[in-house]
């Protein structure tokens, strides 16, 4: 018994690291990126640091670059998107913001790679995290978007919410697309709340889950 536990342990978890307004939107109506040059979220020093000290893997190559950021992942080896979380990269002339990780995106419209370093995927999300849940690495961060998370809402093990204290009223969800109702529990794992009012909340799916 003891060594089925060991084993399960070891198994890759897929996270959701996300960026969230307290109205539960990680971007606005318009899909753009929100954090860009004529985005509306604001993001503090604190925050940054907080990201560079504990998820360096994070930040996109051009933003490690500038910061002078060489640290491998803590946490993470492996980033998914959905084809619109990617294009907002793509439109800035990025090809692949993550070139420290191994990265996929999920897309059945977009074809050939723009970037050999890039997989596109258009099978099903679900059977491929299960894969890469059963091969050896770090953890899987799932960066978003709101309807590649709702069609992995299932796999999700592990949230970690960058909750903005910030309400915009309307946007993308955290989940959306072929989300259904499914209420599931959350522990709260870990917290770290920033003299910004910015809040990292890690939660670990309950044990009971669906
Ligand atoms: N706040 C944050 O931390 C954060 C993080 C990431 C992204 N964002 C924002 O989120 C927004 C984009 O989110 P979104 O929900 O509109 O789009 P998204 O989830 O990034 O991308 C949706 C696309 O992913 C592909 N996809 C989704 N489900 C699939 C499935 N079951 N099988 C195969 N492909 C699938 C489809 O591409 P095809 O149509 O090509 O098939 C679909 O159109 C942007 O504004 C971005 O800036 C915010």
């Amino acid at each position: 018994m003891a060594a089925a536990v060991d084993e399960r342990a070891s198994v890759r978890k897929l996270v959701y690291y996300i960026a969230t307004t307290l109205d539960g939107f990680i971007a606005g109506p318009d899909g753009a990126d929100p954090t860009g040059p004529d985005g509306f979220w604001p993001v503090p020093e604190d925050y940054i640091a907080h990201m560079i000290a504990e998820y360096p893997e994070t930040l996109p190559g051009p933003a490690r670059t500038a910061l002078s950021i060489s640290a491998p992942g803590t946490h993470f080896d492996t980033v998914l998107e959905g084809r619109r979380s990617y294009e907002t990269g793509l439109k800035a002339g990025v090809t692949d913001a993550y070139p420290h990780l191994r990265h996929i995106v999920f897309s059945r419209t977009l074809g050939e790679s723009p970037d050999p370093a890039v997989e596109v995927v258009a099978d099903d999300p679900v059977a491929r995290v299960r894969e890469l849940k059963q091969a050896d690495g770090k953890d899987i961060w799932l960066v978003g978007g709101g309807e590649l998370a709702g069609a992995l809402y299932s796999e999700i093990d592990t949230l970690i919410v960058k909750l903005s204290p910030m309400t915009i009223g309307a946007g993308i969800p955290l989940f959306s697309g072929g989300a259904t109702f499914s209420p599931n529990a959350w522990t709260l794992t870990d917290h770290k709340v920033l003299d910004s009012g910015a809040m990292f909340l890690t939660y670990d799916r309950a044990a009971d889950r669906r």
